[in-house]
């Protein structure tokens, strides 16, 4: 499963891709506004350290809109992904974007019939927010199967992002679930490496051999 990192924070993007472990970035208006940056140079800046898709959100709510501002975002770098969210207009800007061979990523996905009219529509990734649905009381996971059904039965070449992350326990069952992508904030990627029997037992290999008799 490839994993992205969920920011726009520049440090913590960079600190993951020195350890090799992203993929690509989302970002989102409200992770972009936290840095209080220009939206192309923060994107300019990200891409110039990640290979893989990066994905920048359109603000326009009209097809006619969004495919210009999606036109001028993908011209920053190659590996520029449009977030576009999933109304009627999004899938019209999806398709003609497609077209011109701009990647897309349709954003703010919480059923399945949406998630296949983004697939039919063109869509490179398809976000499903499964934190969002957990907070209403449904089961995120139970849609990224469905998704993965779905997908799967049409061979449609739409890759399924799980988005909205809320813990490492939903990146483990992404992964169990076959989803194509997790987007995962840094907050969660930094406890994915912990366990604390990794602790315990990093401390008692030291304390055996400050204890024993070795050569050098
Ligand atoms: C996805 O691309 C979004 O940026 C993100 O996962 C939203 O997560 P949230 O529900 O924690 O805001």
């Amino acid at each position: 499963m490839k994993l992205f990192i969920d920011t726009a924070d520049i440090t913590e993007i960079k600190e993951m891709a020195a350890a090799g472990v992203i993929d690509g970035v989302t970002t989102n208006p409200s992770l972009v506004a936290k840095e209080g940056r220009r939206l192309h140079d923060l994107i300019a800046e990200i891409c110039a350290v990640v290979d893989g898709p990066v994905s920048a959100e359109v603000m326009a709510l009209n097809t006619a809109d969004m495919v210009t501002e999606a036109r001028k975002l993908a011209e920053i770098y190659a590996n520029v992904v449009i977030k576009i969210p999933m109304t009627m207009d999004g899938l019209r800007a999806v398709r003609i974007l497609a077209s011109e061979e701009i990647a897309t990523n349709v954003t703010l996905i919480f059923s399945p019939n949406q998630a296949l009219l983004a697939a039919k529509a063109g869509a490179t990734f398809a976000s499903l927010f499964v934190g969002r649905i957990d907070d209403c009381g449904g089961d995120g996971m139970d849609l990224v199967e469905q998704v993965m059904d779905i997908y799967d039965n049409y061979a449609f070449d739409t890759e399924v992002i799980v988005a909205s992350v809320r813990h490492p326990l939903h990146v483990v069952q992404a992964s169990l679930i076959g989803a194509d992508i997790a987007t995962v904030p840094f907050s969660i990627l930094k406890k994915m490496p912990d366990h604390p029997l990794t602790d315990i037992g990093i401390t008692r290999f030291l304390n055996d051999w400050e204890g024993g008799t070795r050569d050098g």
